[in-house]
């Protein structure tokens, strides 16, 4: 996923990127580009049973899918906030089940679907790649 890749670029570890989006929009697909981006060489998988999955690659990225969590509590208790400090990349499905616990300054990414079926990405100013020029595209 190119756009993943891009986005990988712009990271330096201790980020945490929220994917939110509807059912079947590609969250999974988009982290598995930003994996990518980031030299992870393990095959990610749709993270949902697992919950919280992690991969070595030029940063740590750990991988993570709230679909199933019974509330926002069962957040706080798989401390993935404790993670951030540790320099890895934190990449999270359905971050509005994690509700207030989630934590401050996530890079959020919006992903929606149109009506003719295309997705559109919004991307906060921090992971739009620079051009090799500096200017943002
Ligand atoms: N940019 C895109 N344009 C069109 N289809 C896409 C795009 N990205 C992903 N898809 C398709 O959407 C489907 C769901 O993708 P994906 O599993 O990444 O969604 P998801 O948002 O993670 O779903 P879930 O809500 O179950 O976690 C896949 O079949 C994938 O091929
Ligand atoms: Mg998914």
């Amino acid at each position: 996923m190119i756009l993943g890749e891009r986005m990988a670029s712009a990271l330096r570890g201790g980020e945490v990127i929220t994917l939110r989006a509807p059912l079947a929009a590609g969250k999974t697909v988009l982290a598995k580009g930003i994996a990518r981006g980031l030299g992870v060489t393990d095959i990610v998988t749709s993270p949902t049973y697992t919950i919280v999955s992690e991969y070595a690659g030029r940063l740590q990225l750990t991988h993570v899918d709230l679909y199933r969590i019974d509330g926002e509590e069962e957040y706080d208790q798989l401390a993935v906030n404790e993670l951030i400090d540790s320099g890895t990349v934190v990449v999270i499905e359905w971050p509005e089940r994690a509700g207030t616990y989630l934590p401050e300054g996530v890079l959020a990414v919006e992903i929606t679907i149109e009506p003719n079926g295309d997705r559109t990405v919004n991307l906060p100013g921090a992971l739009t790649p620079s051009r090799e020029d500096g200017t943002r595209p």
